[in-house]
């Protein structure tokens, strides 16, 4: 199973708590992290994209990087591990992306792939003019379709002449193209957004579900593949998921606690007034269902608890997912996180004895 990190661009990163690590997001905090998932042999890292916040005594994500610059700024400090940045569509054009993805291309050598995204929160992209009306939660797939298609033609052909409903490309050119086959993420979870993914994106990206059930987003992987499976295309699956662990189980669960004791009801709040804005009967929030402000902390991703062995025993589960090739890992705190990960876990783990990284061949 490939391991991947969803690296701590926000600030507070994954956690809607006035108990849990507070920090606003730097370039230090991200390399740190970047380097230890290298230094561990991990798989990737992906940053997302978040232009507003959702507020609160915790400021949750207020404080926000750009995931391309912040990626290409990764890209020239790394040498081995794969990078994805977040594109927003509604606030990027396709052949700026484009272009954007040929230079990290260039500055990692080849490591560097795309998470599109049709965005869900309406105050991110009204507070500059950019929402283009409610009626874009209908049809925001069938705009990405035209994205995709726009970029897969300039990285492969090096021009578009797209004419469709929403963009219209004048023999548009793009020079250097990517050296490498360029990846394109889509992590929606919708059955519009798994449409989409199968015939346009290679990695779809799920959220796992509930705490320490590893298998419980085996049916949104299934469903994935059922797409796949119509379209003919390979989509490999990742699932989301927090990791709270430490030396013993009481430990770990300790924090989980904590952190729910300090629940910033008001963050959590815009969150579930912004995730409900979607009024259309085919869309999936990523949070519509779940308004217990408790199990919402850490916005609902599926979250492995327990000591060192636990965490490890679980993620092996989950990569027994018929079509699931990696986990996409978020901690409480990202720099001893990935430390411990690739200390005190992975060693432990079966689905990762394929993994020989200088580090731990060195102990
Ligand atoms: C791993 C992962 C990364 C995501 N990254 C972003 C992001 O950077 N920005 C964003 O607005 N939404 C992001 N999302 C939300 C998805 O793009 C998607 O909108 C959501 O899962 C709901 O699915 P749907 O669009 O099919 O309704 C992410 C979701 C996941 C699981």
């Amino acid at each position: 199973m490939e391991i991947g990190v969803f690296i701590p661009i926000g600030s507070n990163g994954w956690l809607i708590s006035t108990t849990s690590p507070q920090y606003k997001p730097s370039f230090e905090l991200n390399k740190q992290t970047t380097l230890n998932a290298e230094r561990y042999g991990l798989d990737f890292v992906l940053s997302m994209i978040k232009l507003r916040g959702f507020g609160g005594k915790s400021e949750f994500w207020d404080h926000n990087l750009d995931s391309f610059t912040l990626m290409a700024g990764l890209a020239a400090v790394t040498s081995r591990i794969r990078l994805y940045a977040t594109v927003p569509t509604l606030a990027v054009p396709p052949a700026i992306a484009a272009r954007m993805c040929s230079t990290i291309d260039s500055i990692s050598n080849g490591r560097f792939g795309l998470n599109v995204i049709t965005g869900w929160q309406r105050p991110e992209y009204s507070q500059m003019g950019l929402w283009p009306g409610d009626e874009y939660f209908a049809h925001r797939y069938r705009y990405a379709a035209e994205y995709v298609q726009i970029l897969r033609d300039l990285w492969t052909t090096g021009t578009s002449d797209l004419k469709g409903e929403f963009f219209t490309m004048n023999d548009c050119r793009l020079s250097p193209r990517p050296q490498a086959d360029m990846k394109v993420i889509c992590a929606g979870q919708s059955d519009a957004g798994l449409e989409f993914t199968a015939k346009y994106a290679d990695y779809n990206f799920c959220f796992a579900k509930g705490i320490n059930t590893p298998l419980a987003c085996a049916d949104t992987v299934a469903r994935m593949q059922s797409y796949a499976d119509q379209t003919g295309r390979k989509v490999a699956s990742y699932a989301l998921t927090m990791v709270i662990t430490g030396e013993t189980d009481a430990e770990a669960e300790a924090k989980w606690e904590l952190y729910k004791e300090g629940a910033d009801l008001e963050a959590l709040a815009w969150l579930v007034e912004q995730a409900s804005a979607d009024k259309n009967p085919t869309g999936d929030s990523n949070v519509r269902h779940a308004i217990d402000p408790r199990s919402m902390v850490n916005i609902n991703i599926g979250l492995m608890l327990g000591s060192y062995a636990k965490v490890a025993n679980l993620l092996d589960e989950m990569a027994t997912i018929p079509g699931l090739a990696g986990a996409l890992l978020t901690f409480d705190e990202f720099v001893t996180g990935t430390q411990v990960f690739g200390e005190r876990i992975q060693p432990l783990m079966k689905s990762r004895r394929h993994v020989n990284s200088p580090a731990m061949a060195a102990e």
